[in-house]
């Protein structure tokens, strides 16, 4: 018989104690003598009492009688850090003070229910657990309890939780930094002893920053030690403050928007803000990854258990200059190469020469396409491919019919000179006009041109934001992302098979809420396979390979200039969901041949990369790579990439930690077989060819009966 297992949540209402279990972690709060949820433990498991009896008690006159970390900080009490919910009544008085008013229990949720003393506010703090993942979810619903004829409550912060570690005598900060062309570059730095503010205020996720973090005590690697990781599920403005104080105690407290925004809670009505994902592993940063591949593959992403498709996009080919000759060209070589998905980019609509007009006219250009999409689309099926189409649907030209048609549909100020970048402005989705035009624009495209694929682009940030007329203006930065998200919803029921990638200028909202709702999204606008490793391996601490599509583009690279061998660039992109990007028209026969020969190896090795466990490899002299493992081990692919060589070094063999000692595993090239042992201490040798842009795809199969494991 199985031995019952304890139960993922519980709350003790006598000591006001909950803990909420998974399977390599633990997490324990109790409710204060104040009312308010005080932080308990994170991380190894551990027993309720034996937490209990390490808490430390360090009262003192400026401090106050419970120093413990809030699980959500108000402003009220000795508090003094960054406080997670700030509020305004109509008395001018600020902060809540809570009355613990229960919890309850549900499935692996947990519900904390308080209500102000005084004032008709209520908020729920809930904590979620999957039986299968160490990602605990959490969000905040906050309610005005009030009649109608009471004043709204202004609330000027709104996180959705605030995570706590142990002390450690140190802490180090990772997280992804970058811009336009520069996505997701890795930043690892000592935790300052101060607040650090990671944000957008952009309006959109950003380029800059993404909304992830992660933290140790200075002492973990990529194989092993103790990672505290958090990710935001939203794709608008966000802010995650990081304190960590003198005597050694990091708390984090994250949530949608950035700060100065404010917005009015109305009687009766709730908010729930966006989910906060934390994630404690034991196994370095790699594990971290790894379990946030696999919580995003099983509860994130809509479809999980699909292949991407190998997908060709014109927008490096032929730019703006599309037409139905042309594409179909690109397109008869696209399918030759063993391409899957067709993408039309930016250019087939409205007056759309180039970035200066057209945006918002989403109606075929009579010059470019005489007959409209669907003939194209129509010879995109027939040559066995799925039609995709470039939309940029929030945004609108200045110089278009729907702006001549509707100029207070954008984000405005009328007071204020409105910054156009790429020469656009951007509608206001929180408009309900607006998004129903949105949704019915997009449902006509996909309906009427057999539209099987929307890469939905978005060009720019927000700046002078404003609502004319509306009572509540900084609802914008919610309004606009909730109802971007209900479009992209609404279409997906409506149309089953539509499959979506986000896109912004290219990795500007990549984020859990955005990626709850596409299939995978536009890494980034740098296609340079050099650069590329970088930005993958950034991507890659937190979103799993299916979801980061990666093309293949011309050579010399048109945003660097660096000229890289096809190979490379393909062993590069095949770790992500490969595309092509190329101008095929321009390929000689040798290339098209080769291309055609990777995609067909990719095709082979593509549930590896899709749904295997990744690892990730860092050899001396800039090499690097990835080891795809099959989660029932029978099979792996490596592909490593080494782009120069110095000083003729031999690299060293590389150690393959994600193999398993007691197994034997065979080199599908060489025939070769060699003990997991081995290859975990000694390493395998890579056989990388001599000179720049080297890079292999080395595939092993387990040979001593998998199956009987
Ligand atoms: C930015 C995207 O990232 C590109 O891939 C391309 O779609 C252009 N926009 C088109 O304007």
């Amino acid at each position: 018989m199985d031995t019952p297992q304890p139960a993922p949540v519980s709350f003790d209402a006598e000591g006001g104690e909950a803990l909420l279990r998974t399977p390599n972690s633990v997490y324990a709060l109790r409710i204060g003598t104040d009312g308010s949820p005080r932080h308990g433990y994170w991380g190894t498991p551990l027993d309720l009492a034996e937490i209990l009896e390490s808490r430390s008690s360090a009262e003192n006159s400026f401090e106050g009688s419970d120093p413990t970390p809030d699980e959500l900080a108000i402003e009220t009490g000795s508090r003094f850090g960054v406080a997670g919910l700030r509020v305004r009544f109509a008395d001018g008085v600020r902060g809540a003070q809570w009355r613990f008013a229960g919890a309850e229990v549900e499935g692996g949720v947990l519900r904390l229910r308080m209500v102000d003393r005084v004032y008709p506010l209520a908020l729920e703090l809930v904590y979620r657990v999957r039986p299968d993942s160490d990602v605990i979810e959490r969000w905040v619903e906050v309610s005005h309890t009030g009649g109608a004829d009471e004043p709204a409550i202004v609330v000027e912060r709104c996180d959705s939780g605030a995570w706590t570690l142990p002390k450690r005598s140190d802490y180090r900060l990772s997280h992804l930094v970058g811009g336009w062309a520069a996505e997701t570059q890795v930043q690892r730095d000592r935790l300052a002893v101060a607040e650090t503010v990671l944000t957008s205020r952009r309006g959109l996720t950003s380029h800059q920053a993404n909304p992830w973090l992660a933290l140790d005590a200075g002492d973990a690697t990529e194989d092993s030690g103790e990672v505290w990781s958090a990710a935001l599920a939203w794709s608008g403005s966000w802010r995650i403050a990081v304190n960590r104080d003198p005597g050694g105690q990091v708390t984090f407290s994250g949530g949608f928007g950035h700060e100065a925004l404010s917005f009015r809670l109305t009687p009766g009505e709730r908010m729930r803000t966006p989910v906060f994902a934390g994630l404690y592993s034991p196994d370095g940063f790699g594990g971290a990854s790894r379990a946030w591949h696999e919580y995003i593959r099983t509860h994130v992403l809509p479809h999980p258990e699909e292949d991407r498709p190998v997908l060709y996009n014109s927008w490096e080919a032929t730019g703006f200059d599309v037409d139905e000759a042309g594409q179909l060209e690109l397109a008869r070589l696209a399918a030759q190469s063993g391409v899957e998905l067709f993408v039309l980019d930016d250019g087939w609509f409205g007056a759309r020469r180039d970035d200066r007009a057209g945006l918002g006219d989403w109606t075929p250009r009579a010059e470019a396409f005489p007959r409209g999409l669907r003939p194209l689309a129509d010879e995109v099926h027939r040559l066995g491919m799925r039609f995709g189409l470039w939309v940029e649907p929030e945004m609108v030209n200045p110089d278009s019919d729907l702006y001549r048609a509707h100029p207070e549909w954008v984000v405005h100020a009328p007071t204020r000179k409105a910054t156009e970048l790429r020469n656009q402005q951007m509608l206001n989705v929180g408009r309900p006009d607006v998004a129903e035009w949105m949704h019915a624009t997009l449902d006509r495209l996909v309906r009427e041109n057999a539209v099987d694929f929307l890469k939905w682009d978005a060009n720019r940030m927000v700046t002078e934001a404003a609502w004319p007329g509306h009572p509540d203006p900084d609802r914008l930065w919610i309004d606009h992302v909730r109802n971007v998200y209900e479009i992209i919803d609404r279409l997906r029921a409506d149309h089953p098979g539509l499959r979506i990638e986000g896109c912004c200028g290219g990795g500007g909202r990549v984020d859990l809420g955005m990626l709850a709702r596409v299939d995978q999204v536009w890494t980034s606008d740098n296609t340079d396979a050099t650069d590329r490793i970088g930005i993958q391996a950034g991507f890659g601490q937190v979103y799993p390979a299916a979801a980061m599509v990666a093309w293949v583009t011309d050579s010399p690279n048109p945003l660097t200039s660096r000229e890289v061998p096809l190979r490379f660039r393909f062993h590069v992109a095949m770790a992500g969901a490969l595309g092509i990007g190329g101008k095929l028209t321009e390929w000689s026969e040798k290339e098209l041949a080769e291309a055609a020969e990777l995609v067909a190896e990719y095709k082979e090795i593509r549930p590896l990369v899709q749904r295997g466990i990744a690892y990730r490899l860092q050899g001396p002299d800039a090499m690097s790579g990835v080891h795809y493992a099959a989660p029932d081990d029978s099979e792996h692919v490596i592909l490593v990439w080494r782009p120069t060589i110095r000083f003729g070094h031999w690299p060293p063999p590389t150690r393959l930690m994600g193999l398993r000692e007691d197994a034997t595993y065979q080199e599908a090239s060489s025939g070769a077989t060699y003990s997991g042992r081995l290859l975990r201490e000694r390493g395998l040798e890579l056989g990388l060819p001599a000179g720049d842009y080297a890079s292999r795809l080395i595939r092993l199969r387990r040979v001593d009966g998998v199956e009987s494991r």
